[in-house]
């Protein structure tokens, strides 16, 4: 999944002739999950039809501050438009929108939404080359740079006007994939490695049965998409799950027992940045695997088990400067067991879950947690979604790295 997915963009085109070009940017920002709305300078729409850009981007259309032929003649507020949009992006942005974006000038739908707009805004120029090249544009580039909004400069090549040169709006994947480096540059889990284990583990008896537990993975799982969407790099050590993940900037080892789950983890654990052991790792294993099926009989049938190694445990004593944080499943003693296994295994936070809640723990779509840190403090959060619930844990740790 592309970081831009779920974002709100709200697209301002003005009248040139790259206008025709915003029809493929619309249609890549809705590929990529965002959801757009498009405002237009009247004279955009000489160049490209409101009708192709709200059926692309599923969303009204305006270019004017009321809609005189429409019957239902209403305000299109542009205050509304601005603060809805995660992003802006003004393209094409020619010499004049520049010029009126810089001089705060506020003539058009666009330019009111622009100055209303709170959230972070890119412009990419086109126009030719020689008002590219011209003082009072540059001057109007550096202008709304020295205001913050972001350049997503013009590339050179064949212009509408039979001249070569710099003055062509950068193409729309290009633009695209600039907006979508440039958020993911100034996440806050950017450079850093996040390493999850996630879902149960199956401890094999004979070639087709196992023990195993109710654990679905979705915790983990949620846990893997919030790390990415921050901009991790997520590793995902994943039991037996049908749970999918999001984002493309998580790799999944697959694995199956408690065993193959601790070589993966210490394949992995020096790069990680923080660690967080989701997993409901069998603490038994049978003592041997029968190589073939295990024939029924009438007398009773033993299985004898032997304790697998602690995973957390095993990271917890050769940490240095990894974050590592637990999870602890509880029916009894919730807060005593928690703390205890989180001196124990030497984490710098533990999640607790207690069975007594409804809706937490295994299988559910939601959970109750309780986050208990290494000086013993201890935040308690309301019944949540699992997905909800990756974002607290999360914004507990962002505090703490
Ligand atoms: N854990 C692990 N490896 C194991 C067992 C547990 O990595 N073999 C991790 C879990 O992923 C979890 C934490 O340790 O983050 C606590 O797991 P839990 O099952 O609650 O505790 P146990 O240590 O197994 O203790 P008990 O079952 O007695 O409560």
């Amino acid at each position: 999944m592309s970081i831009l997915s779920g974002k709100k963009i709200l697209l301002g085109i003005s009248g040139g002739i790259a206008a025709y070009k915003t029809a493929i940017l619309v249609r890549g920002f809705v590929k990529a999950g965002a959801e757009v709305k498009v405002v237009l300078t009247p004279a955009a729409k000489d160049f490209v039809t409101p009708l192709t850009l709200s059926t692309l981007s599923k969303n009204p259309v305006h270019s004017t501050f009321f809609d005189k032929e429409s019957e239902n003649e209403m305000w299109n507020n542009h205050v509304d438009l601005a603060l809805w949009a995660d992003l802006m992006l003004v393209a094409p942005a020619t010499a004049n929108t520049l010029s009126k974006m810089a001089n705060g000038t506020s003539d058009n739908l666009l330019l009111a939404c622009y100055l209303s707009a709170k959230c972070k805004t890119y412009f990419a120029p086109a126009m030719d080359l020689d008002m590219y090249q011209h003082t009072s544009t540059k001057k109007s580039i550096k202008t709304l740079q020295d205001y913050g909004n972001i350049l997503i400069p013009a590339t050179s090549g064949e212009l509408a006007s039979g001249l070569i040169g710099e003055g062509r709006m950068a193409e729309p994947e290009d633009i695209i994939s600039f907006i979508e480096k440039d958020i993911l540059a100034t996440l806050p889990l950017k450079n850093k490695t996040v390493l999850i284990t996630a879902g149960p583990t199956y401890e094999a008896i004979d070639p087709v049965r196992f023990i195993g537990n109710r654990s679905t993975g979705k915790m983990g799982y949620a846990i893997a998409n919030r790390a990415a969407s921050l901009g991790a790099r997520v590793i995902l050590v994943s039991g037996p799950s049908n749970e999918k993940v999001a984002y493309t900037n998580i790799e999944i080892r697959k694995v199956e027992s408690a065993d193959e789950m601790y070589q993966e983890v210490h394949k992995y654990f020096n790069e990680a940045d923080i660690v967080i052991a989701t997993a409901a790792v069998a603490d038994y294993k049978p003592a041997t695997i029968a190589t073939k099926k295990i024939k029924k009989k009438d007398a009773s049938l033993q299985i004898e088990l032997l304790p697998t190694k602690d995973i957390l445990a095993s990271i917890g004593a050769i940490k240095k400067s990894q974050f590592l944080v637990g999870f602890a499943l509880e029916t009894n003693n919730e807060l005593e067991n928690a703390k205890s296994k989180l001196k124990r295994k030497n984490l710098d936070m533990i999640i607790l879950n207690s069975l007594q809640d409804k809706g937490a723990g295994f299988a559910t779509a939601t959970n109750k947690i309780t986050i208990i840190d290494k000086k013993e403090q201890v935040l308690e959060f309301k019944l949540k979604s699992k997905i909800e619930v990756a974002k607290d844990i999360f914004d507990s740790i962002l505090h703490k790295i």
